[in-house]
């Protein structure tokens, strides 16, 4: 590759360059770059290291006013003066756009890049090869993107984020090569862009008389005048708007502005009530698209959004609209019969078809959410795939591009570990080697479909981030995480050494006034199951450096001595797992326990009753399928592990067969709760014997405590426990009378 033949002949120059050095430190540039030799301190950094470009003049005036905020303080070489780093952007260079070259030697650094974006990144790496020390290493580094859009999202309608907040960001986003802010501008919780055309968005939909986004809801959304007393919220300005751009650019960052359309809409349906289907406010979410004003509306706001973004993109959302008034509304279904769109999904595919063809006259083009390639995906339009990744897929075979942004893997404003040790967050965990193992683009979509995935992006939903330390805590690390899935070439990807380098970071960006999450100080526990040895394997990780797991199967608290994890832990029978962290001048980290029970039932089968709501559709909903519950695998922290069953909308109802009559003394199922996602414990389980299938004695009626069932998150086991019982049958039955989902991984049966 031609990179690769530049860096060689650049190579050569390097006088003290060796790999292996002693006294060489592990490449500490995060995004792993897609190759680093990194030798041994060479070059001392001065006070005000001078430097040399021949940059053209534009580029070079923004180089200078981006300076500032560079951590190293550099300034132009004087005339005659031997410059320390030398920046040399060649357009005719053989490498890629934002690629670099970056080398280190006793004689100098030099970045060498054929746009101004690849020297900006040369800069980045080179800021972080010098952090905290007084030299730097001889270094020779060959670096390029893996994918062109890597995207943060900031949602400032839930809760308002003054741009003081967001330059911030964007600062240490550029820092780890992030180069798209998707500012997230409208909501049904409030619109933040002013439309000068349009001034009661702002005069009225920009505020509300409570803070926090549970108490608005509570109090039945209402909006309230900006001079009323106490109107919590806010609004950007055409100048806000302006300065933000420019302090993005600087930093090579594009920023994208998102207009919901047409769900998502209350505020608009508040301040303008004539473009509701019902010409009432407070009505509903989403617009009317029979009415030609929607059309106006839109077109107004997007002229204003054009002239003060100029980003190619403009996203016009397209997520999660009912379509409940548009099938009561005589005009939507006028235009429905009209345009002979057949259905609502169809009304909607017009309106974003409409849209995008006022977009693309002016030059711009759309991306919009992935329910918009439902009733047909608008000609030249952009898929950002939240839900899964299939919508991305779909829309990348049909020849368009996509970004992925799945919930899963990328949605910030779930919580980064155990839910019921973090602030109230949407959903279950997003860890940060959940988000860390996200591949957007894997080899198996092949060559074809996987160009079109140009991205990857992860989204601060700011339901539950009421300020702006919170919403540091919910980006940092994770979005540094999937910066390197966006940067970083697969193989570059390595969980250790990503897993020192991020406690770094952490430890670097709280040191400069960030409030990123600290990681878990709590073992993370895998089960596995051998089958052949009839035993459970336990496994253990830490997501902090560095960091000794000491664990002990008795119950009792591991202590220094206490032996060190080394690889699984293999159970026979049932133990208690008891483990904690030990780091260096810190005191041992909370003990968490788990059981882990070879237990009568694994590989037994499960006759789920008729009346019982399995959900067998959505493949992270039915775990391992019929064997789930018997088959050992217990679930983590978070529902869409694979090993948590979903039961919706009715009870849990099963029976297990164990083969034979046997002593039974313990059956116990694992429950969680999670409010946001609309997932609870159950009411009460009932479980019931025999040993003929025919006849059934109760065995024991269990229910969570109130405390439990109050919980926003809580994991709880219920069940019976008892003086040994024959049985060959057990029936397990789980009552939840919400009609929403319930989860468990097992039933244990001892
Ligand atoms: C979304 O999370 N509704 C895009
Ligand atoms: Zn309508």
């Amino acid at each position: 590759m031609n990179l690769i033949r530049h860096f060689s002949a650049l190579a050569a120059l390097i006088l003290c360059l060796t790999a292996t050095m002693p006294g060489a430190r592990a490449t500490d540039i995060t995004p792993a770059p897609l190759s680093a030799e990194i030798g041994a301190p060479c070059l001392p950094i001065p006070e005000a290291p001078a430097y040399r470009t021949n940059m053209n003049a534009a580029d070079l005036t923004d180089l200078k006013a981006y300076l500032p905020s560079y951590p190293l303080k550099l300034r132009q070489a004087n005339y005659g003066e031997r410059p320390w780093l030398t920046i040399n952007v060649d357009s005719c260079a053989a490498m890629g756009p934002e690629a670099y070259l970056l080398t280190v030697s006793d004689s100098g650094v030099t970045v060498t890049a054929a746009d101004a974006a690849g020297a900006f990144y040369g800069l980045q790496s080179l800021a972080m090869l010098a952090r905290d020390s007084d030299s730097l290493p001889a270094a020779n580094i060959t670096d390029a993107p893996r994918l062109p859009y890597r995207g943060a999202h900031m949602d400032v309608s839930r809760h308002f984020f003054g741009i003081d907040h967001i330059m911030k960001q964007l600062d240490l986003l550029a820092a780890y090569k992030i180069n798209r802010l998707h500012w997230h501008l409208t909501d049904s919780e409030g619109w933040r862009l002013e439309i000068p055309s349009r001034p009661l968005l702002t005069e009225l939909a920009a505020w509300r008389p409570q803070r926090l986004y549970s108490d608005w809801r509570k109090a039945g959304r209402r909006y309230c005048p900006r001079d009323s007393a106490g109107a919590y919220g806010g609004y950007y300005t055409a100048d806000d708007v302006r300065r933000v751009v420019e302090y993005a650019r600087l930093r090579h960052i594009t920023v994208i502005p998102e207009i919901e359309m047409p769900g998502h809409s209350a505020e608009v349906c508040a301040a303008y009530p004539e473009l509701a289907c019902s010409g009432k406010p407070y009505t509903q979410g989403e617009v009317c698209i029979g009415r030609e004003e929607t059309f106006d509306f839109f077109k107004d706001v997007l002229d204003e959004v054009m002239r003060l973004f100029p980003s190619h993109y403009i996203h016009i959302g397209g997520d999660e609209a009912s379509r409940r008034h548009w099938r009561q509304c005589p005009m939507c279904q006028q235009r429905i019969r009209e345009e002979g769109l057949g259905d609502e999904a169809g009304l909607q595919s017009y309106m974003i078809r409409r849209i995008e063809a006022y977009v693309n006259s002016h030059g711009r083009d759309i991306i919009g959410w992935d329910e918009i390639l439902d009733g047909g995906l608008a000609p030249h339009a952009t898929v950002m795939s939240w839900r899964n990744v299939d919508g991305g897929i779909r829309a990348a075979r049909m020849g368009h591009d996509a970004i992925m942004t799945p919930e899963e893997f990328c949605y910030l404003d779930h919580p980064q570990d155990d839910p019921s040790t973090q602030p109230k967050a949407f959903g279950s965990p997003v860890t940060l080697f959940k988000a860390y193992s996200f591949d957007p683009a894997p080899d198996s979509l092949g060559t074809d479909v996987a160009r079109h995935i140009i991205g990857v992006q992860g989204n601060n939903w700011a339901e539950y981030i009421p300020t702006p330390e919170h919403s540091e805590y919910m980006l940092y690390p994770r979005i540094i995480a999937l910066a390197e899935v966006g940067w970083s070439q697969p193989a570059r990807k390595d969980e250790t050494s990503f897993r020192r380098r991020i406690n770094d970071e952490i430890r670097h960006i709280r040191s400069i006034g960030y409030n990123a999450f600290t990681l878990s100080p709590r073992v993370a526990f895998t089960q596995d199951v051998d089958y052949a040895r009839r035993c459970i394997l336990v496994s253990m990780a830490t997501e902090r450096h560095p960091a000794d797991i000491r664990y002990t199967t008795d119950g009792s608290e591991p202590t220094a001595s206490s032996p060190l994890y080394t690889g699984p832990v293999s159970i026979e029978g049932s133990a208690t797992v008891t483990a904690r962290i030990f780091q260096p001048d810190s005191l041992p980290g909370p003990c968490t326990r788990i059981r882990a029970d070879y237990h009568k039932a694994i590989g037994c089968s499960v006759v789920y009753a008729d009346s019982c709501g399995y959900y067998r559709d959505r493949k992270v909903y039915m775990a391992g399928g019929d064997s789930a519950l018997t088959d050992g695998l217990r679930g983590g922290k978070t529902y869409t592990d694979g090993r948590w069953q979903g039961f919706c909308p009715n009870s849990l109802d099963v029976t297990i067969d164990l083969g034979s009559v046997t002593e039974v003394s313990h059956v116990m199922a694992n429950f969680m709760q999670m409010r946001t996602p609309l997932i609870f414990l159950p009411a009460s389980v009932d479980i019931w014997a025999s040993t003929d299938g025919k006849h059934y004695r109760l065995l024991g009626h269990d229910e969570p405590e109130g405390s439990e069932a109050e919980a926003d998150a809580c994991f709880t086991e219920l069940g019976w426990h008892g003086d040994p019982e024959p049985a060959r049958y057990i029936r397990f039955r789980a009552t939840q009378g919400r009609r929403q989902f319930m989860f468990t991984d097992e039933i244990v049966i001892l």
